[in-house]
C-alpha cells in the first residue's frame, strides 16, 4: 500500500487498490540518487566482514554515515563558497580511513584499495532494472542526480549494467556543492527543462527527499530500512519499501 503525504511503507505491490491511493502529482520524469537507492552502500560490509571479522557491517555503517557529514562539511564550510569541496570519491576514501581508524582496524594500503574498489563496484538494488525498464517502456525519461563524481557514477552505472537506462546521469560536481545545497538539486531541472515539481526525486536517504522536498521536487522516499520518519515537519510526497513504488506514479494515469 502507498499512501501520498504520509509515512506509511508499502509492501512488494506496485498497483495498489486505487480507493486507498490519492491522484498522483503529474510528474513528466524521474531522478534517481545512486548511493543508497540505486546502489547498495552497505553491501561493502561484505568485504569489511572478510578482512575485518565481526566489524564489517558497524563499518559499512560508520563509514556512509562519516561520508555523508564530509559532504556537509566540505559544501558548507568557508570563507569562500566552494573552497573546501572535494570530490565525493575523495571524500568516500577519507570517511573510510576515519570509519577503520574509529574501529580501530589495521587499514593496510592494500586493504583499502580493495574496499574502494568495492565501492566502484556496488551492488546493485535487485528492481532496479525492471523499474527503469517499464519507465522507458511509457517513454518515460529517467536519470540520475547524485552526490557521486562524474567518473564514479559512470563506473558505478556501467558496472551495474544500466548505462543504457539512465539518462541524463547528473554529478553535483561542477556547483561544488553536495546534495542537499539548493545549487545541487537547481541541476535537475535545468538538465530535464521542467520545473522541479514536475520531475519525481527518489531517494532512500530521508535526508534527500526531505531536501529535495523542500527545493520543490515531486519526492519518493524509498524507505527501505523502515526507518521513522525526519521530524521537521515536511514529508516527501510519498514513502514506499522499494523502487517499484515509482511505478505508481505513472499507472494511476493510464500512461
Ligand atoms: C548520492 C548519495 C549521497 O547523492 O546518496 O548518490
Amino acid at each position: 500500500m502507498v499512501i501520498q503525504g504520509c509515512n506509511k511503507v508499502s509492501g512488494m505491490a506496485t498497483s495498489p487498490a486505487s480507493s486507498l491511493v490519492s491522484t498522483p502529482p503529474a510528474v513528466q520524469a524521474v531522478l534517481f540518487d545512486a548511493y543508497g537507492t540505486l546502489f547498495d552502500v552497505y553491501s561493502v560490509a561484505l568485504l569489511g566482514e572478510q578482512l575485518f571479522p565481526g566489524h564489517g557491517e558497524r563499518l559499512a555503517v560508520l563509514w556512509r554515515d562519516k561520508q555523508i557529514e564530509y559532504t556537509r562539511l566540505c559544501s558548507m564550510s568557508g570563507p569562500q563558497p566552494g573552497q573546501h569541496y572535494r570530490p565525493f570519491w575523495e571524500i568516500t576514501r577519507s570517511a573510510l580511513r576515519h570509519a577503520a581508524a574509529r574501529l580501530k582496524l589495521d587499514l593496510n594500503a592494500e586493504r583499502e584499495e580493495r574496499l574502494m574498489n568495492q565501492y566502484h563496484h556496488l551492488s546493485a538494488f535487485p528492481e532496479n532494472r525492471q523499474v527503469l525498464e517499464a519507465l522507458r517502456a511509457r517513454g518515460i525519461r529517467a536519470g540520475v542526480l547524485s552526490n557521486g563524481d562524474p567518473s564514479m557514477l559512470a563506473v558505478a552505472v556501467r558496472s551495474a549494467g544500466l548505462q543504457d537506462l539512465l539518462d541524463p546521469v547528473i554529478s553535483v560536481h561542477e556547483t561544488r556543492r553536495f546534495k542537499t545545497d539548493p545549487a545541487a538539486y537547481a541541476l535537475g531541472p535545468a538538465a530535464l527543462g521542467l520545473p522541479a515539481r514536475d520531475i519525481l526525486f527518489v531517494s532512500s536517504n530521508a535526508w534527500d527527499a526531505v531536501g529535495a522536498t523542500w527545493y520543490g521536487y515531486t519526492t519518493l522516499w524509498v524507505n527501505r530500512a523502515g526507518l521513522p520518519p525526519e521530524e521537521l515537519g515536511v514529508q516527501p510526497t510519498r514513502t514506499a519499501g522499494n523502487l517499484r513504488a515509482v511505478l505508481d506514479f505513472f499507472d494511476q494515469r493510464g500512461n
